[in-house]
């Protein structure tokens, strides 16, 4: 069955492994982090800048399932930056924002973003059954356990230690599960949570439950997504495609350890234009010549990189890196370098990549029409079906 049938037809089966595939075929899965924030990821004056309005997400988003992106991933985040932009300073609230754009479209899949120390684990699991149904399918969630010590303090809520946060974290996300797939009342007894007769109707689409995926960059944080996460974002090499892969392989065969299939993204910061240089030149105006320097500082400032802490030398490549998308990988120049470079990161045994553009909706058209194209050629995307 083809069309918009056909997709809500496998919807309704929705397997774990379909919901991994997105529902399609495309072997390199593309999606757009971080459009719920004004700024994106893009810590920058430039007055094209992200809005992150309700209005430019749904248009974006449109447009997104329109060309056959595969996601969409939001950021958690609670409190702007700060900065003359107060980067990241509106925020639309990301299991809500999912909610609305699932309603809007009929392909993609939404993550929402979940701080799990925030959110009353009864509660959040009934929100993100709710997304999907609403979505078909589609919805996934991103477990982020804490970053920012001052968004906590917003909430009258101290984070614990680092380890702790991520034995909170598995406490919560057990707990999910089993609200998501017990039919009988039950009672959690865990350390940190204690729920008592939990009932839940409905579960989620198709028998199954919505992919989850986690970021954490730590020890402890890889082996909580290797042991609960259908999908794992990770830092891609910047100097070497080999070490990248074997980051992937890793990964993997712990994964396998624990009986588990895990697929393995990365962050992408792109600039694509027409020519090298048109992209060289609007990244170095963007990113370089019109960064928000002093968002940039608060925000190296929360994580204590100063050039006391990290040395001189480290201090500056890490101011770059982090008005640049925050430390995304940046891919910068026209449509064949871009779709060379994305294609690379398959063959390195990557899943997919989560992009952001400095202004999302005006970028898009450009990516789609020139990138996919070449990526299909390549073998590792689909034609996307016709609306
Ligand atoms: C792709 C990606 C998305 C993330 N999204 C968020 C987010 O939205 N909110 C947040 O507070 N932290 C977010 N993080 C931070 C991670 O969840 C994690 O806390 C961070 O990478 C540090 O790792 P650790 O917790 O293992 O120390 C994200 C990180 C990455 C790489």
């Amino acid at each position: 069955m083809a069309g918009l049938e056909g997709d809500i037809m496998r919807a309704h089966k929705a397997s774990l492994r379909d919901r991994m595939a997105m529902y399609n075929a495309n072997t390199l899965k593309i999606g757009l982090f971080g459009a719920n924030c004004s700024s994106g990821r893009a810590v920058t004056l430039v007055p094209e800048r992200w809005s992150g309005s309700w209005p430019d997400n749904l248009q974006l988003a449109r447009m997104a399932d329109d060309a056959g992106i595969d996601f969409l991933l939001p950021i958690g985040r609670w409190k702007g930056y700060g900065g003359d932009t107060d980067y990241q300073g509106a925020t639309l609230e990301t299991v809500t924002w999912a909610c609305g754009l699932l309603a809007s479209t009929r392909r993609i899949t939404v993550f929402g973003t979940v701080h799990a120390p925030l959110f009353n684990p009864v509660i959040a699991a009934k929100e993100f059954v709710t997304a999907d149904h609403i979505g078909e399918g589609r919805f996934g969630l991103n477990l982020v356990v804490g970053w920012n010590e001052d968004e906590f303090e917003m909430f009258g809520v101290k984070q614990r230690d680092h380890e702790a946060r991520y034995e909170f974290g598995q406490e919560w996300i057990d707990a999910v599960k089993q609200i998501w797939s017990r039919h009988e009342d039950f009672d959690f007894d865990g350390k940190y949570i204690k729920l008592k007769g939990v009932r839940a109707k409905p579960k989620p689409i198709g028998g199954t439950r919505p992919i989850v995926m986690n970021a954490g960059a730590s020890p402890t944080g890889r082996a909580f997504a290797i042991r609960n996460c259908d999908a794992f974002f990770t830092q891609a090499s910047r100097t070497s495609l080999d070490e990248t892969a074997q980051r992937v392989q890793e990964v993997k065969v712990e994964a396998q350890k624990y009986g588990r299939e895990i697929d393995v993204y990365v962050v992408g910061v792109i600039t694509c234009k027409p020519t090298r240089k048109e992209a060289d030149e609007y990244y170095r105006h963007c990113i370089v010549e019109h960064a928000d320097w002093s968002a940039v500082h608060e925000i190296l400032q929360k994580k204590n990189i100063t050039p006391e802490t990290v040395g001189e030398h480290e201090f500056k490549r890490q101011r770059a890196h982090y008005a640049n998308g925050m430390g995304g990988l940046p891919i910068v120049g026209d449509p064949d370098l871009v779709a060379r470079q994305l294609a690379d990161l398959s063959s390195a045994g990557l899943r997919g990549i989560g992009v952001s553009l400095v202004n999302y909706a005006d970028e898009l058209p450009f990516f789609c029409d020139e990138v996919l194209p070449r990526l299909e050629r390549m073998g590792v995307r689909e034609k996307a079906a016709a609306a």
